[in-house]
């Protein structure tokens, strides 16, 4: 695009309530720390903003106080910090944080208690993310850096496009980033004129949603751009069937909706060095694989042996995600030759599900409750097939790092799986780009024959090792999406 040379100083306020590794409950995490980094090498100045957890707070060794927010009623005082990242491939990516002691210093996650209830105040403590983002994004800044681009990234900074909307005066333009429809940020209709927005935007064509306000629908109606995870969630999400009331706003809005899948970090993710591995390995060196089956197996108390298909799941484990699928098929599983390694953390009933089904199998089935980024890193090297069988997937990224790892997935087709994963078939098998295994419709009959496949194929090593090496060869890197996402933002301004 011609613009992107005689516009080499664009600028990008990336507003997130999550960054790997300073605090990450999921992939949001993830994104928000090697997009932006993608973008800086493609010459765009993205700079992230968060809330000022304690994580955040103790994370960041050298911070600089720049501006202080005194009178942002309803909100407490708070102080804007700037700091720069300093691990991993995005170390040196500027960040602002919001220090609002009052609302984000206190034990427990971003998002819920340490009993895994949502904080009472959340409307305040991402009511506020959103108003500074906005602040930051308009001519009330107290920063001399001004973003042309307010790049907001689901509900938590949902508010954003709705304050710059009513802003008079210059202003940012806004994107929406749509990583999950499921969650939507609803509070009570009171909610929009507490937080300083006008009575006006409680309205059917505004942030009103069945008598309630939701953050997630201010930012989808409001902002300037909306872009979901992937191409195939970006159609799903217009329909009922997964548009989760939202589908008739974002169909009218289909013009300025995008579908950009999401990348992955291949520094963080590489099996040649990575160094929460039992053995290090390359697609020219497969047989060092088997090194972190074998731990893997020692690690969990499964029995060791080679020969028998292992099956890694990482993940929330929640309904999105299928874990009761998987339960339903669990008894044929296992009467079947496979092994399951599981690490995950979520809802109370499929904890103890899991829990129990694992206690009954051992040796078979190994379960670990709870958040554990090395063993992630084992499970995606040390299993020979990965588990995605989610109900809805707006991107997923662990099919990406299973390919990367020589770990070919079995997942259900539904939005980014079906994207990044080609299923094994004797025509994609000849072409060169059978990577994993899709199954279709939600039920443990389709789940379980897909096993099978994956138990079938994993004994004739030819096709297994094609596969393996298909998956390690493709690019998931961020280079074409960050691209992508600035053609969005150049698209804003011109
Ligand atoms: P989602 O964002 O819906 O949870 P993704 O596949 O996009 O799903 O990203 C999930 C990310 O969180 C991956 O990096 C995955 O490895 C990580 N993750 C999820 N649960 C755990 C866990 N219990 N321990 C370690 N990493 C986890
Ligand atoms: C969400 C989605 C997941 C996506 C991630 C990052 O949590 O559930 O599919 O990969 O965000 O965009």
């Amino acid at each position: 695009m011609a613009l992107v040379s005689s516009n080499p100083g664009l600028r990008v306020l990336f507003i997130t309530p999550e960054v790997y590794p300073l605090v990450k409950t999921g992939g949001l995490g993830d994104v928000s720390a090697a997009l932006p980094a993608a973008l800086r090498g493609l010459k765009v100045d993205a700079r992230l903003l968060i809330p000022g957890y304690p994580q955040v707070l103790t994370g960041l060794k050298y911070k600089r106080k720049i501006a202080e927010f005194t009178a942002q009623a309803p909100f407490p005082p708070s102080t804007l910090l700037s700091a720069r990242l300093s691990s991993g491939t995005s170390a040196g990516v500027p960040v602002f944080v919001i220090d609002c002691p009052a609302l984000y210093q206190r034990e427990g996650g971003p998002y819920v208690d340490a009993a895994g209830h949502d904080w009472a105040d959340n409307a305040l403590r991402f009511g506020l993310l959103s108003k500074i983002g906005a602040i930051l994004g308009s001519d009330a800044s107290p920063l001399a850096w001004r973003p042309h681009v307010a790049h907001c990234n689901d509900w938590q900074s949902g508010l954003v496009p709705a304050y710059l909307h009513f802003h008079q005066g210059e202003k940012a333009a806004s994107v929406m980033t749509i990583h999950n429809l499921a969650f939507q940020g609803v509070f009570p209709p009171g909610t929009l004129t507490q937080l300083g927005l006008p009575a006006s935007s409680f309205d059917i064509n505004g942030a009103e949603y069945h008598g309630s306000m939701s953050f997630l629908k201010a930012g989808l109606y409001y902002s300037d751009h909306i872009v979901t995870v992937s191409p195939t969630y970006a159609r799903e999400i217009q329909t009922a069937a997964l548009g989760f009331g939202m589908q008739g706003l974002l169909a009218t809005r289909s013009k300025h909706l995008s579908g950009i899948v999401n990348g992955i970090d291949t520094t963080e993710w590489n099996p040649a060095d990575d160094p929460a591995l039992a053995k290090n390995y390359t697609v020219g060196n497969l047989a060092a694989k088997a090194g972190n089956k074998k731990a893997l197996q020692q690690l969990l108390g499964l029995i060791v042996d080679p020969a028998i298909p292992l099956f890694g799941m990482i993940g929330r484990l929640t309904h999105q995600k299928g874990c009761d699928l998987l339960l339903q098929a669990a008894p044929q599983l296992i009467e079947m030759p496979a092994q399951l390694a599981i690490l995950g953390s979520g809802e109370a009933i499929l904890t103890q599900e899991l829990t129990t089904l694992a206690k009954n199998n051992p040796g078979k089935i190994a379960v670990r409750i709870g958040f554990d980024e090395n063993l992630s890193h084992l499970i995606e090297a040390g299993a020979d097939s990965f588990l995605m069988p989610s109900r809805f997937e707006p991107c997923g990224l662990n099919q990406m790092y299973s390919q990367r790892y020589g770990t070919p997935p079995l997942v259900h087709a539904t939005g980014g799986l079906v994207d990044t994963v080609v299923d094994c078939t004797p025509a994609t098998v000849a072409d060169g780009s059978a990577s994993g295994f899709l199954f279709y419709d939600m039920a443990p009959g389709n789940f379980l024959s897909a096993i099978r496949r994956v138990t079938v194929t994993y004994k004739n090593k030819t096709v297994w090792r094609r596969l393996m090496k298909n998956g390690m060869a493709k690019d998931f890197s961020w280079r074409s999406s960050a691209a992508a996402y600035r053609n969005v933002y150049l698209s804003l301004l011109s």
